[in-house]
């Protein structure tokens, strides 16, 4: 698993700028006036700044760009990295500064001097968010060296207790990422179980319900999609109780499909490897979880991800199988391509049934017509509460995780009825994301606030995006924790 850089807080001390090793990073704002440390580098450097900052390269600097000059003179660094920065910056611009910043440094020694910057904090974790690659299966480099991060500041220890809870968010990015990359043969059920269970340490409580739990329980469609598979089908609960002793909790539950191969009704073969990531919602699931746990929410929150694998095989299912769900309602499957809405359907009503939550939000890479619809810049979110709605979509909008808003309604279901059964597990082409959430609906109580996440464009792209390299995004944990501390943390 990969890890973050750890982050080192040290004093702010100008006068050491001479002798740090690797690169040192100083700001001036677009400007040009340079602040404490930029002002003793440039003098080192005998005006290196300076003449930077008269250059005609710097007029055209945006807000957050790094320029770096190799090995300057006077210093013992290899770079000196001169950040622009204004004095006035949003939370999300000096995180993607902090971004952009450690783009070029990783398995590097970076000096950061903060000085008395005051969103030295939002700097650090655009870094920590930015600072990551998935690189397990790579036969290791011998000599690659260590990266470390330092940031220089005034008040050293007050930075790191503000850092703290950023960093314990971007360790549960981090977590989501890992997981979403991971190959299936390595991510098993078996396996993703198991590093759920890893999270127990952290002050999570874990309990793994296996196939014999699940057929009691009369979880049919869950058990459906995952009974072509050798590996066992699973449903992880994770329970962080920081709140008040009575209050409901939130769930989230999440679709944790560790390969989706569309089973009988198979995928065709170009593009299939990227169905390794159809467990980005249960990834997300358990990246939030790790997040809120590591930073000791104030909040109860349950997460239940249902881990199954969609394969062909003599057991697997039919189209044309009726299966059951633990709700009770029939689903005729026309298409076992379609098999996240029935994993999802019965996590969905079990959270509600044992937990009695105070609202539910699942996650899932449900559907290729998200993609159409919205790309890979916002995921589709599917509500039947204005107020829950709209709260996660500040939220994601102040996170920087783009979301847009979908429609439900009843004449959709129209398209899901089935001759034989109480409904089929497709609606065929038109509006493709809204009936597969229009199914899911019927799995939630009279009441309930709930948002579904059709999250299938944004959980792993195939460019870089501002915090990540290709591949998965993390997107969502940043979203889900700022929620959970809006909306369901006690003061
Ligand atoms: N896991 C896929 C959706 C998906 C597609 C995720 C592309 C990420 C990228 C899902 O299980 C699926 O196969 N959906 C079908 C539904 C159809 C059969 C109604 C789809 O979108 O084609
Ligand atoms: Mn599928
Ligand atoms: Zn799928």
């Amino acid at each position: 698993m990969s890890s973050l850089t750890p982050i080192r807080f040290a004093e702010y001390d100008p006068k050491s700028l001479a002798e740090m090793i690797g690169r040192v990073a100083v700001m001036v704002t677009p400007e040009g006036s340079m602040d404490q440390a930029a002002r003793s580098a440039n003098r080192l450097a005998k005006g290196a700044i300076a003449r930077l900052i008269d250059s005609e390269g710097f007029k055209k600097a945006k807000a957050g760009d790094v320029i770096s000059l190799s090995w300057p003179a006077g210093m013992q660094a290899e770079a000196l990295d001169v950040l622009v920065l204004p004095r006035k910056l949003t939370p999300v611009e000096t995180r993607q500064a902090g971004a952009k910043l450690v783009r070029g440094a990783r398995g590097k020694r970076l000096t950061v001097m903060a000085g008395s910057m005051n969103k030295a904090a939002d700097l650090a974790l655009g870094m920590a968010l930015r600072d990551y690659a998935f690189d397990n299966h790579k036969s290791p480099k011998e000599d690659k060296p260590e990266g470390e991060v330092v940031i220089a500041s005034k008040s050293p220890s007050e930075l790191e207790a503000a850092c703290a809870p950023l960093l314990a968010v971007a360790e549960g990015v981090h977590m989501t990422r890992d997981l979403v990359n991971e190959p299936a043969n390595v991510l098993t059920t078996t396996e993703f179980a198991r590093r759920i269970e890893g999270m127990k340490d952290i002050g999570l409580e874990v309990e793994i319900l296996e196939e014999a739990d699940l057929e009691k329980l009369g979880m049919r469609t869950l058990l459906s999609v995952g009974q072509g598979s050798d590996s066992p089908s699973k449903v992880a609960v994770m329970q962080w109780k920081g709140g008040a002793k009575d209050a409901a909790p939130l769930a989230l539950v999440g679709k944790g499909v560790v390969f989706d191969t569309g089973g009988i009704s198979l995928k065709p073969a170009a593009g299939m490897e990227e169905m390794t990531m159809d467990m980005g919602g249960a990834g997300v699931v358990a990246g939030t979880m790790r997040a809120l746990a590591l930073r000791k929410a104030k909040a109860n929150v349950v997460g239940l991800v249902g881990l199954v694998e969609n394969m062909p095989s003599g057991n697997a299912t039919r189209p044309g199988d009726v299966v059951k769900s633990m709700k009770g309602d029939t689903v005729e499957v026309i298409n076992t391509d379609a098999e996240g809405r029935l994993v999802l359907c019965d996590v969905l009503w079990y959270a509600q049934e044992r937990f009695k939550p105070a609202g539910v939000i699942d996650l899932a890479t449900l559907t290729g017509a998200i993609i159409i619809g919205l790309g890979h810049e916002n995921a589709g979110v599917f509500s039947n509460d204005d107020d829950l709605c709209n709260a996660f979509l500040k939220a994601a909008r102040t996170e920087d995780e783009g979301a847009w808003r979908m429609p439900l309604g009843k004449a959709y279901d129209e398209q899901l009825k089935s001759r034989i059964a109480d409904m089929k597990n497709v609606g065929g082409r038109p509006a493709g994301s809204i009936t597969a959430a229009q199914f899911l609906q019927r799995f939630i109580k009279d009441g309930m606030p709930w948002i579904h996440l059709d999250i299938a464009g944004v959980a792993s792209v195939s460019k870089d995006t501002d915090y990540a390299p290709k591949g998965a995004t993390g997107w969502g944990v940043m979203a889900l924790n700022r929620l959970v501390a809006d909306k369901f943390e006690a003061e």
